[in-house]
């Protein structure tokens, strides 16, 4: 893995990770939340496998992506809220 940083934004707020990392690590390493349920709440990665979908944020305007099967990426744009 390419340890040297690239630049995401994660609701907004532009973040250095490193490249190579997952969003959902991406996210974790930012102490940021994950989304919230139907009925309020909050949900977190629970497989990071791409089973079980408890990870879903919106990656560059596309809804459903799984942050534990998504690798960073200069520039990329994450919504956690979604
Ligand atoms: S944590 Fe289960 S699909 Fe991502």
């Amino acid at each position: 893995m390419n340890t040297a940083l690239i630049r995401i934004e994660i609701d907004g707020q532009a973040l250095d990770v490193p490249n190579g990392i997952s969003v959902a690590a991406a996210i974790a390493r930012a102490q940021r939340p994950f989304r919230r349920s139907v009925s309020g709440q909050v949900r977190a990665p629970f497989c990071g496998m791409g089973i079980c979908f408890e990870c879903r944020v919106r990656i560059d305007g596309i809804a459903q992506q799984r942050a534990c099967m998504a690798t960073v990426r200069e520039g990329m744009q994450v919504m956690t809220d979604d």
